[in-house]
């Protein structure tokens, strides 16, 4: 069924989602306040990662950086060690950088408008909708994925989530049903979303709205939504080397934004003399959004100090070891590679 043939008031499922929230909603830290750096965090936290494997995380971050002003002052690097274990480390640069942002342009004070949030780095349209929804009464619905899946079964609607008009035709369909608690309705859709109108194998017996949903009364949850295209990825080779003496090895901060920004990395070339220490080489996989990646890792044992020494001198690398890698990010099939290293 599409939109043009609906009529105006669906809003008692929206009604009915608050009310159902009223009683379930998940009890998480961020449902305890208003303050709209706090929500901020937790919808930038929360957007790629799941709250079971987040939490920890975002209560650590808080705790460390509690407000704008402390977290603006802080050091790239330590706001990127407390994402350590999050990936998607742009998320971390863009709120360190939001931050400044904020305390430049807007005297230290979160901007408590839809637009004016939304001209912060790294936040989105559904980022904007939340902060705005849930701290100030904004009106935005805070569409995401849990949005396309709920309405799109709701109204056993087959637009497409692929095209690239998707976002607004579901925030349109998605006012048919607000009520004027946007802030609660955007929070009910994301715990429906995520407990109970789940990708697979949704409970559609302890939905509250199921007897509005036009997909479980034909028995084709499974059939929404409809999405047609697949993400494109490409296939990328990297190689490595994890050039050690002694417990030591080096690394370096990576500067282009190609992929990884700013985490550190083993050297990706050595010179010839370093090649008869060479002692092994290890194929891993990884996957990014976009691409599929195969790295190879050659253990490099350097068992002439001189050749060491001269290695280190020649190129600016930074000598670590197990211990002080801890202070620092990487991504994770390297922090994988030197939690095993040394083992062997
Ligand atoms: N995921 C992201 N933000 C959330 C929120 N405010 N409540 C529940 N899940 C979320």
């Amino acid at each position: 069924m599409k939109r043009e043939n609906k009529s105006s008031d669906f809003h008692h499922i929206g009604n009915k989602l608050l009310g159902w929230y009223g009683k379930n909603a998940r009890d998480l830290p961020f449902r305890q306040t208003k303050d709209p750096y706090k929500i901020w965090i937790c919808e930038i936290v929360f957007q790629q990662t799941r709250i079971s494997q987040g939490l920890n995380h975002y209560n650590n971050f808080i705790r460390r950086f509690p407000d704008v002003k402390t977290l603006a002052e802080a050091d790239e690097n330590e706001v990127l060690l407390y994402w350590k274990g999050l990936g998607y480390y742009s998320r971390a640069i863009n709120i360190h950088t939001a931050s400044k942002q904020i305390m430049n342009d807007y005297q230290g004070s979160f901007p408590d408008e839809y637009e004016e949030i939304l001209k912060l780095k790294g936040v989105g349209k559904y980022t904007a909708a939340a902060v705005s929804s849930i701290c100030f009464g904004g009106k935005m619905p805070a569409v995401d994925g849990n949005f396309y899946r709920v309405l799109s079964r709701i109204f056993a609607d087959d637009f497409d989530i692929s095209n690239s008009r998707a976002f607004s035709y579901f925030s349109q369909l998605a006012s048919l049903i607000m009520p004027d608690n946007v802030g609660d309705f955007n929070q009910a859709m994301m715990d429906l979303g995520s407990e109970i109108c789940k990708p697979k194998n949704p409970l559609c017996g302890e939905c509250p709205v199921n007897d509005d949903c036009l997909a479980w009364s034909m028995e084709k949850t499974s059939d929404y939504p409809v999405k047609t295209k697949k993400v494109k990825t490409e296939d990328l080779a990297l190689k490595y080397y994890f050039v050690h003496r002694n417990g030591q090895f080096l690394i370096r901060q990576r500067k282009d934004d190609f992929i990884w920004k700013k985490l550190f990395e083993f050297p990706q070339e050595i010179s010839f003399e370093l090649e008869p220490f060479i002692k092994n080489i290890k194929t891993v996989t990884h996957k990014l959004t976009h691409k599929n990646l195969t790295i190879e890792i050659a253990n490099v044992e350097v068992a002439s100090k001189e050749i060491w020494n001269r290695f280190v001198t020649q190129n600016q690398y930074i000598i670590t070891d197990v211990e002080g890698s801890h202070e620092k990010s990487f991504p994770k099939p390297l922090e994988n590679y030197i939690q095993n290293s040394l083992k062997d």
